[in-house]
């Protein structure tokens, strides 16, 4: 038996770390689906395409290769913003599907961390979470990370996308970001990623009765 675990939430929320370190608990296959997007703008935005014609847009998705998800480039602010932009468009959603729900059928178990995870990809996973932060703390994460990286920006700034990007992804017509009914929401505002964690394990752990 194969078991899905669905992370979603909001940008920043701290997801992905989480995502990362419950599959490698579990010992599971991870997958950021934040990368599928990403790589698909990065791809428009290399090419010169415009990011509002969904017709481009669902052919540089179709187009995604495996190599094309591991650029480093796709970590930047630009392209994440691009992303949002792109993953409006119904064909793309559609274009990237098969390859989540091929990805989630993966044995023993496979987590996959996004927007619409537990409420379209994957609306029968054994466990749905929800993780969200309060704005002020998830900027100062996400300006310590494209610092990292070695962007030029500020916490200003990278609130102010933040709140454009969730206002973004909550309001589009398809797949908005919002918490599955039955997922359990997990605020990381007061939690460094080993409380997180836990917190997460503890949930999972309780729902598949282990
Ligand atoms: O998680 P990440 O910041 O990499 O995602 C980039 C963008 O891709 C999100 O802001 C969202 O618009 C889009 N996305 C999505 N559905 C997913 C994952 C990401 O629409 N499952």
């Amino acid at each position: 038996m194969s078991r899905v675990i669905a992370i979603d939430g909001t940008f920043a929320s701290g997801k992905g770390t989480l995502g990362k370190r419950v599959a490698a608990h579990y010992g599971f296959k991870y997958l950021d689906t934040g990368k599928l997007y990403r790589a698909t703008a990065y791809a428009m935005m290399k090419a010169e395409q415009d990011l509002s014609d969904p017709d481009a847009a669902a052919k540089a998705a179709a187009g995604l290769d495996a190599g094309a998800l591991n650029d480093p480039a796709l970590k930047s602010g630009d392209v994440g913003a691009a992303a949002s932009k792109i993953a409006v468009h119904t064909p793309v959603r559609a274009a990237l599907l098969k390859f989540q729900r091929n990805f989630a059928k993966i044995k023993p178990g496979a987590v996959l961390d996004g927007r619409d995870i537990g409420t379209v990809i994957c609306p029968e996973a054994d466990v749905k979470l929800y993780v969200d932060a309060r704005p002020n703390v998830r900027a100062q994460r996400r300006f310590k990370e494209l610092s990292g990286y070695g962007e030029d920006t500020s916490v200003e700034i990278v609130l102010a996308q933040l709140i454009e990007r969730d206002s973004r992804d909550k309001s589009r017509a398809q797949a908005p970001l919002k918490a599955a009914d039955d997922a359990h929401l997990l605020d990381t505002s007061d939690l460094d990623i080993d409380g997180a964690t836990a917190a997460a394990i503890a949930i999972i752990d309780a729902v598949l009765g282990r």
